[in-house]
């Protein structure tokens, strides 16, 4: 087998493709070093898989706080998301949150970076693509452009969030801004702007009966409280 590895880089993604597992494939990406980001890597963040897994988030990459715990969004930027779920009567462990690239970009200085374009392809082409197959979401919901652009490589996230689409997968995709956008950008037109898509996404699942234990009715009915707890969040 090592002979195999050695001489043939597409031995371990042969392996994988015959592989049935879920759990076996997420052992692969933590033992992953394919890229050259497992050199400076704490832990590899495979992402998680919720009960409720028809319904997937997908991210950029982990930042300092997601390498050091080896969870996705465990930071500020997933606090927001976590909020963002409880508007729409969900909560993180039911849903599925994925990055496009699995461990963190770091630049010499020590400070989080944008992957590059080989990082991008390589991870996810060897790693999101199969956890994709094997989960079949219902719906993802990429979170800013990277993750956007991996479904559809020439759209501009700036044109394209708050719409649905379809990839040549048959996955519908629902594009919406990264949540340390919305931070760097605070304002009351952009919370007012996430508000409104995460109600989209929240509408699509009760009425593409998304999930198997879908939100309760009630998630969305009482605006003003709901508001207010989401501006409290950025005070
Ligand atoms: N930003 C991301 O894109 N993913 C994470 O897991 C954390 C921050």
């Amino acid at each position: 087998m090592t002979v195999n590895i050695l001489i043939n880089p597409f031995f371990l993604l042969n392996l994988m493709k015959i592989s049935n597992d879920l759990e076996d494939l997420t052992n692969k990406i933590k033992n992953c070093k394919l890229c050259s980001l497992y050199k400076t890597r704490k832990n590899v963040v495979p992402g998680i898989y919720g009960s409720n897994n028809e319904l997937c988030f997908i991210g950029e990459a982990p930042g300092y706080n997601e390498d050091k715990e080896g969870y996705p969004f465990v930071g500020k930027s997933g606090k927001l998301l976590d909020a963002m779920l409880r508007e729409i009567g969900l909560e993180r462990k039911e849903v599925s949150i994925l990055n496009v690239v699995k461990c963190r970009p770091v630049t010499e200085d020590g400070k989080n970076r944008i992957p590059s374009q080989t990082e991008i392809n390589i991870c996810s082409n060897t790693w999101l693509k199969h956890q994709l197959e094997y989960l079949q979401p219902k719906l993802i919901v990429t979170l800013g452009s990277v993750a956007l652009k991996y479904f559809f490589p020439k759209a501009k996230v700036t044109k394209e969030v708050g719409l649905f689409k379809t990839t040549n997968e048959g996955f519908t995709v629902f594009s919406t801004f990264h949540p340390a956008y919305i931070l760097r950008n605070n304002s009351e037109f952009m919370r007012e702007t996430y508000r409104n898509h995460f109600k989209q996404i929240y509408f699509y699942i009760k009425s593409n009966n998304v999930l198997k234990k879908p939100p309760i009715d009630k998630a969305l009915s009482s605006t003003n409280v709901k508001q207010s707890r989401l501006d409290n969040f950025f005070s």
